[in-house]
């Protein structure tokens, strides 16, 4: 059975700050992942029969090239959509938005930014990316974003949409997926 490995992109600008979305950069600690994460892979995969794989985001494409490759892009991994609230932190969401924020505590899976997506929308978004990519004909590595792996991981093992949301995908740790088995390799 053909092997699926999913990372984070490194520790971003906007995960320092606690921001919502973005399109930034990594931050010195995000870098090092990077590195770290170049390191795992030329000791752990067989680069000739595996793909590499990013969203089109400055986060993904940074961590990939600071690890030595040159990855495939996929719009359709870009993280979630936090339309109007793309750039807040989740505080002044809280703050300045009291009902949307307690909306979507309330219902995390179904509930829409406003002119964004909704993890329903995500979920529809990353089936799209899978029948592309086509996971069975090599090894896949893909260097993705929290909502996104989210998904990618709840679809793979076939857990309830009701989870996905919900799950955790720590940083700086490849996540390693065969048939029904994940395994976590944390590297910083
Ligand atoms: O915080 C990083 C991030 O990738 C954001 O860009 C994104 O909106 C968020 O994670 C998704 O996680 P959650 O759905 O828990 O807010």
């Amino acid at each position: 059975e053909k092997v699926i490995y999913i990372s984070r992109h490194g520790q971003s600008e906007m995960n320092v700050k606690d921001i919502i979305g973005g399109n930034g950069y990594l931050s010195p600690s995000g870098v090092e992942y990077g590195e770290k994460l170049g390191d795992f892979i030329a000791n752990h995969i067989d680069q000739e029969k595996t793909r590499f794989v990013t969203s089109s985001m400055n986060r993904t494409r940074q961590t990939a090239k600071l690890a030595g490759l040159d990855p495939d892009q996929i719009n359709d991994l870009d993280e979630i959509d936090a339309g109007d609230f793309d750039g807040l932190s989740y505080g002044e969401v809280k703050c300045r938005y009291p009902s949307e924020y307690e909306a979507r505590k309330a219902d995390k899976l179904n509930y829409r930014y406003p002119n964004g997506e909704s993890y329903v929308d995500l979920l529809k978004r990353t089936r799209r990316a899978i029948q592309n990519v086509d996971f069975e004909s090599c090894d896949n590595f893909l260097i993705i974003h929290q909502a996104v792996a989210r998904c990618l991981i709840g679809i793979l093992l076939g857990l309830s949409d009701e989870k996905v949301p919900q799950m955790e995908v720590p940083l700086h740790t490849v996540i390693k997926i065969q048939g029904s088995e994940i395994t976590y390799h944390k590297l910083l």
